[in-house]
């Protein structure tokens, strides 16, 4: 793996939410009722990631849709009745929703919001890399393109690859893994498998810093500290726990600390907040606002859904998502594989 590779994609502006028009509250009640309405016309339900705007994250629970971790967004859309599915995330997610489900609309409220870990993979290299380890079986994080699901053995969330990389692991399997080195590097360690990784990483957890966050918690002794596997090995070696946005939630709740430190994107504060309102949460240090702060701490692209974006795909039917057969049908079995696992789990 050479440098270039990781980091294809052009950088990105930390502040598309406000560049949007600002509404009055009146105005965005309105508009979320709207919302709720096309919502039930269109027999559609709202599936949202943790780190969407709180709009987005409280119209899906008002009407019997979903926030949550990307694995259990995927099992609830494949799972749900509704003819048509919102998911409001990023690319892959919405991809993942039609690779599980082809006789479903889905619907997202942008197809520009990718992630800089699918950006950071394309199918061609990836085959190439599986192409040179034959003797590998390949495991990838479900933040990947249809057409690389396609190719790998097996997808996986952060929720349940600590699992199943053991279980594989277990059968001395050597692994391949892409495309977060930070996650792989945290899998190797944990497991102790033997895992060749992919450079890819993530523009919002890779910008924690662990001299900053060291600081900081001798400020806040008190704190325990919540880290997302995304992140650089050297701040993850300061977290109380490691876990997916879903398991940094029930930490929370969870832990008797009154105070956090998180490192994930700053939109999981909104669901942190209504779990556990009594504690108080604080941001682990970025890069810093600087030149050197792509994200701090909030996806550029999980920032691309808003109330306006929502609306326009409901009105339109606009924003489609579409895989190919072919694609769709190998990536199914790779995804599906995952579900499995992880109902095996419970
Ligand atoms: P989770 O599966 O933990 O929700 O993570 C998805 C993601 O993109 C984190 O950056
Ligand atoms: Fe991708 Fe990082 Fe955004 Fe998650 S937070 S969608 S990993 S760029």
């Amino acid at each position: 793996m050479n440098d270039s590779m990781t980091q294809p994609f052009a950088p990105v502006t930390a502040d598309i939410q406000a560049q949007l028009p600002a509404f009055s509250s009146a105005e965005r009640e309105h508009m979320k009722t709207r919302i709720k309405q096309f919502l039930k016309r269109e027999n559609a339900v709202l599936v949202a990631h943790y780190y969407t705007h709180e709009d987005l994250q409280e119209i899906a629970e008002d009407t019997g849709g979903k926030v949550a971790d990307s694995l259990e967004m995927a099992r609830f859309g494949h799972a749900h009745p509704a003819t048509t599915l919102i998911v409001a995330g990023v690319k892959f997610m919405g991809e993942t929703a039609k690779i599980l489900s082809p006789e479903k609309r889905v619907l997202m409220p942008t197809l520009e919001a990718t992630c800089s870990l699918d950006l950071s993979c394309p199918a061609e290299q990836f085959n190439h890399f599986c192409d040179a380890h034959p003797e590998h079986v390949s495991v990838v994080y479900a933040n990947t393109s249809a057409a690389v699901k396609a190719r790998a053995d097996w997808v996986v969330t952060s929720s349940i690859a600590v699992k199943l990389i053991s279980h594989l692991s277990d059968q001395n399997q050597p692994i391949l893994w892409a495309p977060d080195r930070h996650l792989g590097r945290y899998l190797e360690r944990v497991t102790g498998a033997d895992m060749l990784l992919w450079q890819g990483d993530c523009v919002v957890h890779n910008e924690f810093r662990a001299k900053d966050l060291r600081a900081f918690k001798e400020q806040h002794p008190e704190a325990a500290v919540l880290v997302h596997p995304e992140s650089p090995e050297s701040v993850i070696e300061l977290a109380d726990v490691v876990g997916s946005t879903s398991q940094l939630i029930e930490a929370c709740q969870r832990l008797p600390n009154a105070s956090f430190i998180v490192a994930t994107d700053n939109r999981i504060f909104y669901k942190m907040k209504q779990m556990a309102p009594t504690k108080i949460f604080y941001e682990a240090p970025t890069a810093g606002e600087g030149a050197t702060c792509r994200s701090c701490a909030h996806c550029p692209w999980m920032a691309m859904n808003d109330l306006h974006s929502l609306m326009h795909t409901l009105q339109t039917g606009g924003n489609e998502i579409h895989v190919d057969e072919d694609i769709r049908i190998a990536a199914n079995r790779s995804t599906k594989r995952m579900l499995d696992f992880a109902a095996s789990l419970k």
